[in-house]
Order: C-alpha cells, then structure tokens, then sequence
C-alpha cells in the first residue's frame, strides 16, 4: 500500500489541483479515486500530489485517496481558529479530517472576498498551526505586470505573509499571475524565473523557510507542463482546470516524476 503524502519534504516536487468550485459529489470521489489509482509510481518518483476539492467533498476525497499517495487539502480557511463564522472554514477542522493542507491567499479569494495582505497573513499562521501546510498564492494582476512592478508586489504578499512559525515543512508559495489564471496565457519562461528568484530572495533571507518550496500557477496544461516545471526554482505546479481531468493530470504529474529521473 502506498503511504500518504505528508508534504514536509522540500527537496520533492508538488502537483497539486485546485479544483475551486467545480465538479458534483460523484464526479469528485470519481476523480480523486482516478488520481489515487496512478498516485504510487508518481510519488515513488519524488513528486507530492495534493488535491484541493470544494470542502464540502473533503472528506469522501480523503477516503477516496486512501490507499494512493495522495494528500487532500482545503481551498481556504479563516484566519481565526473557530467562532462565530457562518459558512467558513476552520483550519483545525480541515486537519481533524486528514487534510494536510490549504490554500490561503489565492487570487480569486483576495478578489471576491476582499483578503488583504494582514487577513491571508493570519490565515497563513492559523493553518501552520494547525499543522496544516500553508499553500500561499502570490501575484500580480496585468495592470501591474504591465506596469513593471511584478516583482515589487509579489515579494510584498510574500513578505506580509511569511509568518514566524514557517519553516521548509509547512510552508509552499505557488507564484500565480492573475491574468495568466484560467486565460491560457502564461508568463514568458524569464518572467516565471524573475518572479521565483524573487520570491526566493525573500525566503533565502528567512533561515526557516529558505528552503521552502516555490509552484507556479496559471494556465498549466498537458502541453506547457515541462516547459514550465524545467525552469529553476519552480518546484512544481498548482493546476486549476486541467486538474479537473484526470487524463491531463496525470500527464502534467507524470512529467514532474520524468524530469526527477531525467533532470531537463
Ligand atoms: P488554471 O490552471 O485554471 O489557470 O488555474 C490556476 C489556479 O488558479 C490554481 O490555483
């Protein structure tokens, strides 16, 4: 039997699928018993496969997964531990469920709820705590890619967010342009290695967490996967749409466990 994923291993690639509001509850037992199924040779290759569903099918994805190598995590979680909330999230829920992650900060929760630099900080602190692994999304919208400032504002989210308590074990930053989410689009191969070095520079100065890994987001398919994940320090994917088809996971996950066995 395969052993679950903890994914405190920064020296490991990380595939992981933000399912976002997609899919029914069939379709996602259905589909994370598909990603389960081809888990093992992937993990044994060196490459973490985290899957993020929509909370309310957490907890038939974690027994779904069970069995694979294969780590479930939530989308999101407050930034307080528990109270008075209604509809959100926990982090200590999602870790009494054998969720070992969650994604905080990501681009369309920053847009469509407003989260601000402090509020993902308190989320990013609330999940370590937990003993989640905080997935931390940063990037910078076109208007100010356009304008030069990348690198400015995604050392900024990451700096507001770099939490005392983040070390290599429980802390990834998924760099996720927001024009390139859900467009096709991707940055140039210098753009995603700019942003990561940057990314990098903050985390090296921050003995804890230097090592911590960095995935790139945005428009990840089949066909740009091993372009994109050959690139210096981007040390796997976070994968939107394409993860919701068990087919084109695979082939992105699977080209993250070549490239371990045969480095580009
Ligand atoms: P897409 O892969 O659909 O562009 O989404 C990326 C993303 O936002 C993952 O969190």
């Amino acid at each position: 039997m395969a052993q679950p994923i903890d994914l405190a291993d920064p020296d490991r690639s990380l595939i992981a699928g933000n399912w976002k509001m997609n899919l029914l509850h069939a379709e996602a037992v259905a589909l994370a018993t598909a990603v389960a199924a081809w888990s093992a040779p992937v993990a044994a290759a060196g490459v973490d496969l985290l899957l993020c569903p929509p909370a309310p099918f957490l907890a038939s994805a974690i027994g779904a997964v069970a069995g694979g190598a294969v780590a479930v995590g939530g989308q999101d979680c407050h930034a307080k531990a528990s109270g008075a909330h209604t509809g959100d999230v926990a982090a200590p829920m999602l870790a009494s469920l054998g969720c070992r992650a969650v994604i905080v900060g990501h681009s369309e929760r920053r847009r469509d709820h407003r989260e601000t630099d402090p509020f993902v900080r308190a989320k990013v602190e609330t999940a370590i705590a937990a003993g989640l692994v905080a997935v931390l999304c940063v990037g910078e919208t076109l208007e100010e890619r356009d304008a030069g400032q990348t690198a400015q504002v995604v050392t900024r989210q990451l700096r507001a967010a770099l939490v005392e308590a983040a070390t290599d074990a429980n802390l990834v930053v998924a760099y996720e342009p927001v024009w390139a989410i859900g467009t096709g689009r991707t940055p140039a191969p210098g753009d995603v290695v700019a942003a990561h070095a940057a990314l990098r520079g903050i985390l090296a100065a921050r003995g804890p967490a230097s090592r911590a890994r960095i995935l790139y987001g945005g428009s990840v398919t089949a066909q740009n996967a091993r372009s994109l994940l050959a690139l210096p320090e981007v040390a796997g994917a976070l994968v939107g749409g394409a993860s919701l088809k068990a087919a084109e996971f695979r082939a992105i996950a699977e080209t993250a466990a070549a490239l371990r066995r045969q480095p580009a």
